[in-house]
C-alpha cells in the first residue's frame, strides 16, 4: 500500500515560540499513526532545527523545507542548499507549490533542476502541481497538470520517480475556504496516476503517493482521503490549529 501521508505547511506564518508550542501541542493530542503513514512538518527555515529538535524519535513524524535551492553551493545570497538541509537531518522539501510559481516566477524547468539536486542527495521533494481558477473553468486541467509533470518530472527514471510525492492543489481552492469536492479530487488524482502509468507502467504508478491540498479540514479530510486515489493531504491553514491537524492525521487511510 502506498504511503499516506499528512503534509502541514506553516508557509510564512507563526514566531519561534508559536511554532514550538503548536509542535508541543500536537504532540500531546492523541493521534494513531501506523508505520504505513506519516506527518510531515514544512516549518519555515529559520524554524527547521527546532522542528527537528522537537519531533526527534517520535515515531511517523518528520520535518521538511519549504523550499531549496537547485545549485549545490556558492554564491546565491539567500538559499537553501540541499547539502543544508541533509546536514541538519531534513529529508524532506516541498518544491513547485503555487505561491513560488506565482510570486517567485519558478518554472516546470527549473523546477526540474531542483527535482534533480534532491533526488541526488537523498532529498524526498513533494512536488507541487494544479490548475488555475481559468484553467479549471476552461476544462483543461488535466492537460495543465499533465504539462506540469512532464516538463518537471519525466526526465527521471522509475528508480528516481518512486522518491517523489506528488501533491495536487489546485490553485483556486488554496485559502479560499472552496475545496475540490472529494469526486473532483480522485478525477484529477486518478488521471494524474494513469498519465504516470502510461510513461512508467502501472506498477510504478501504484506506487506514488498523491496528496490533495486547498482548503483541507478536520472536517473534510476523511472524505476526501478515503478515495482511492487521495494518499493524504498537504495542508496550509488548519495545519496552524492543533486541534485541526491532529484530526487531519487521524483521518489518513489505514
Ligand atoms: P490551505 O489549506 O490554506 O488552503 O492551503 C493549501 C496549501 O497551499 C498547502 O500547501
Amino acid at each position: 500500500m502506498r504511503k499516506q501521508i499528512a503534509a502541514a505547511n506553516w508557509k510564512m506564518n507563526l514566531t519561534l515560540q508559536q511554532g514550538e508550542q503548536l509542535l508541543e501541542d500536537i504532540i500531546s493530542l492523541p493521534h494513531q499513526l501506523n508505520e504505513n503513514q506519516e506527518a510531515v512538518f514544512a516549518v519555515p527555515a529559520p524554524y527547521l532545527m527546532m522542528a527537528q529538535q522537537k519531533l526527534r524519535g517520535k515515531e511517523y513524524l518528520s520535518v521538511a523545507a519549504q523550499n531549496c535551492y537547485s545549485k549545490k553551493s556558492g554564491a546565491y545570497t539567500g538559499e537553501i542548499s540541499v547539502d543544508m538541509l541533509s546536514s541538519i537531518g531534513v529529508y524532506y522539501v516541498v518544491l513547485g507549490h503555487s505561491e513560488r510559481r506565482e510570486y517567485f516566477n519558478e518554472s516546470n524547468s527549473f523546477l526540474a533542476d531542483k527535482i534533480n539536486i534532491c533526488l541526488l542527495n537523498n532529498i524526498t521533494p513533494i512536488f507541487c502541481c494544479g490548475e488555475p481558477l481559468e484553467i479549471r473553468e476552461a476544462g483543461t486541467q488535466n492537460e495543465y497538470v499533465a504539462k506540469q509533470l512532464q516538463e518537471s518530472l519525466y526526465h527521471l527514471n522509475a528508480d528516481q520517480l518512486l522518491k517523489i510525492v506528488i501533491a495536487y492543489e489546485p490553485i483556486w481552492a488554496i485559502g479560499t475556504g472552496k475545496t475540490a469536492s472529494s469526486a473532483q479530487a480522485q478525477e484529477m488524482h486518478a488521471a494524474i496516476r494513469k498519465q504516470l502509468e502510461s510513461k512508467y507502467g502501472k506498477e510504478t504508478a501504484e506506487c506514488i503517493s498523491i496528496l490533495y491540498g486547498g482548503s483541507v479540514k478536520g472536517s473534510n479530510a476523511a472524505e476526501i482521503f478515503v478515495q482511492p486515489d487521495v494518499d493524504g493531504g498537504l495542508v496550509g491553514g488548519a495545519s496552524l490549529v492543533a486541534e485541526e491537524f491532529v484530526a487531519i492525521m487521524n483521518a489518513l487511510k489505514k
